[in-house]
This record gives C-alpha cells, structure tokens and sequence, in this order.
C-alpha cells in the first residue's frame, strides 16, 4: 500500500525506510535504518526528483502512480546517480516512457554505465543556473560536485523555496511517522547518526560542502528536502550551521575524545583514569571509546565533534594497535584537520605505539601534537599516574 507525505503545496513525498539493511554502502553498519527520500512536484508539467534503493522499489512505484492519480509524469529529474537513488531511474523510464531525465553533462555517462538500453534522446542536459518551468513551479539547478560524488547538483524551487538538497543535509535514520525534523527532537535522537553521516559521506569534502553553503545562502529556502532523513522547515539555520561547522572542520565541542585500544584492561584502566582526571580538573565534555568496542564510523564521527583527541593505544606487532590504526587512517582519509592530539602508549618489552602513532599523525594537516605523553609497562604505576595527571593538566588548561 503507498505511504506518502504531502510537504507543502504541490510536493509530495513518495519515498520510505530501510530497516533491513545492515550496512550503508555496505560498509556503515545501520542501527537506526536510512529512509530514501524522493519527491513529486504536480503542476502543469510533473515532476519527479530523484528515485530510491532497490530495497523499497515496490513502495516506490506504488507511491508514484497514487500521487500521480493517473497523470502523465513529464520530467525526472536526477540529481545524483549514486545507486542509493537512482537503483529504480530504469525501472521509472520504463513505465513513465514520455519522461524527459533532466541531468548535467557529468550525469548522462553515470546512467549509461549503471544501465544498458537508455534512451538519450530523453536526455535533458541543464548546467549551473538552468531552470526548468513546471508552471507555477520554477527549478533552478545548482552543481554541487563531490558533495558526495561528482554529478551532483541540486534543485532550487523558487515558487514553494524549497531546496532539493541531494545528500546534503541527510542523516542515516528512518523516518517512524513524522517527515519533518520539527517534528522529533533532533539534537537529542537524530544528531549523532546525523554527524555520522556528514563526516563519513561527505567529511572528506568539505571545501566542496563550503562552496554549496555559500551558493544556497543566496537562496530564500523555506524547506531543504534531503535525499536521507527528515525534510527542514524550521529552525533550518540550526542544521546549516553544522554544517558550517562539520565542512570548515571546526570542532563541535569543546572538550576531550579519548580513544583506547586496549587488549587486557590496562590501556583501558590508563585512559578510564585519564578521565576521572579530566573531570576533576573541570573538563565537562569526556567521551571515553573502545576501538574495539565501536565501529570507525562512530569514532570519525566523534572525532569531528570534539577539540581535543587523545589516541591511548598497546603495541601490537611493534606497531600499533591495527584497530586504532584504521581509526587514524580514517580520520586523515576523511581530512580532518585542526585538532589537539595527545598520546599513550602501552608496552610490555618495547612501547612503539606513541611514535608510531605520531609518525601517522603528522601527515595531516593542522594537527598540533602535544609533547606531553604518557607510556606504561604493562599496567599502570605511580610513575604513570604522575604522567597522567600531567597531561589532564594540559588538557584542561587549553579547554578552560
Ligand atoms: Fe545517498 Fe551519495 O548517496
């Protein structure tokens, strides 16, 4: 049975949730589900943007063919390629057969890769500023390269001001009932899987993310309609100041991630103490994370929002740790730039990990290393505790 949601005058909603799926992109394990976001504008042309997983293809089309009610479907308008909206564009085409595809130069080959047997004469090929009438609905289109692969763009609607943000402004999550994000409490149940899906999809390109922010604060937006999660019509400068924070790689908050490594207890018992520290040296944001307990999404994610970053991690093979070694890779893959990074080490015979880990380190950008590090020989000692309470002084010193 179609599930539809009516957004505002004209736009309609048509997409839906995936619960089944255990990893986006199959490599972001999904707790909370993704919803698939495409949309319908009736008027005197209709319009569809974008399609959705193959995994609620069924939903899709049923959705489509209730909204149309048996109107002609005029224009598909692809505004990303990536098989996460664009799984069912075949499918579409073939049953709406007199639907032009309005794509940019960079989208015509993508379809054709992903798909044999397309019709390029139905091919409508708009560059940045094209617009698109539909009636009272007026489309102009607006390139957003790399944000998240290079075809993208988005559509700005000037009649209802809504932007059509492609995977901007998305989050992973399903949406159980409500459409807008007005309608949940946002910072407290969305905003963690929110960051996690900026910093892992999009993370790596913020200079691209920044030149789209300054291309849409010209427009008069009223809604931003995502191709993931909750559609905005409130509060909006909320979420696009995140944004602003999350591309520029300014930190979210001020205070320290401790990132652990850990294979018996005792780095752990280092950095549960480094905490205890922190804390009664008045530092009040502490996440405290098991590499091995978490996956790499959520400590990316985590790393962007906080200021400070301490990497604890034993020596393992004289390197270290490879869970924290892909946590590092990750963060400089995802160009993370402009933290505060301390180091621990553990080491039963020869303690590597800190010189190891700072070696990898200093190959990103704008990273400052604090020359205040702490190094046990096995399990925690007096000696230790002197270098840990050293470093929570540092630490909070610089948070104050
Ligand atoms: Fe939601 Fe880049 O795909």
């Amino acid at each position: 049975m179609h599930l539809t949601k009516q957004i505002c005058e004209d736009i309609t909603w048509v997409g839906g949730n995936d619960r089944r799926i255990s990893k986006f992109e199959n490599i972001y394990p999904m707790t909370n589900g993704v919803s698939y976001n495409s949309y319908v504008i009736k008027d005197d042309k209709n319009c569809l943007l974008d399609t959705v997983d193959y995994s609620i293809g069924r939903l899709f089309l049923e959705n489509i063919e209730h909204v149309l009610n048996g109107d002609r479907l005029d224009y598909i308008v692809v505004n990303h390629m990536e098989p996460d909206h664009c799984a069912v564009l075949k499918s579409a085409m073939n049953r709406y057969p007199e639907a032009q595809i309005v794509i940019n130069q960079r989208t015509a080959p993508m379809i054709q890769q992903f798909f044999t047997d397309v019709d390029t004469a139905r091919f409508v090929v708009v560059n940045e500023g094209d617009t698109l009438s539909l009636g009272k609905h007026e489309l102009t289109f607006v390139m957003a390269p790399m944000v998240h692969w290079p075809e993208v763009m988005v559509a700005y609607d000037s009649y209802s001001k809504v932007l059509f943000s492609a995977d901007a402004f998305g989050t992973f999550g399903t949406l159980d009932g409500h459409i807008f994000a007005d309608q949940f409490d946002f910072d407290r149940d969305w905003l963690d899987d929110a960051r996690r899906y900026y910093t892992n999809i999009c993370g790596k390109y913020g200079v691209q993310v920044q030149n789209l922010l300054k291309k849409a604060s010209s427009l008069d937006i009223k809604y931003i309609c995502p191709l993931h999660g909750p559609i905005w019509r409130e509060n909006i400068e909320y979420f696009v100041n995140k944004y602003n924070i999350w591309s520029k790689y300014e930190c979210e908050t001020k205070g320290v991630l401790i990132v652990f490594a850990s294979m018996y207890g005792d780095t752990e018992n280092a950095a549960e103490i480094l905490a205890s520290e922190l804390s009664e040296a008045g530092v009040k944001n502490i996440g405290l994370f098991d590499v091995s307990g978490h996956d790499c999404s959520e400590l990316v994610s985590q790393a962007f929002k906080y200021s400070h970053i301490v990497c604890a991690s034993t020596t393992y093979n004289g390197e270290y740790f490879p869970l924290m070694e892909h946590f590092i890779a990750e963060i400089k893959s995802h160009g993370l730039k402009n933290r505060t990074i301390a180091l621990m080490e553990n080491g039963s015979w020869a303690p590597q990990a800190a010189n190891k880990m700072k070696a990898d380190v200093e190959e990103m950008k704008d990273m400052t290393i604090l020359d205040e590090r702490v190094t046990i020989r096995s399990s925690v000692k007096e000696d230790q505790m002197k270098q840990i309470e050293a470093l929570a002084g540092v630490l909070a010193e610089q948070l104050k």
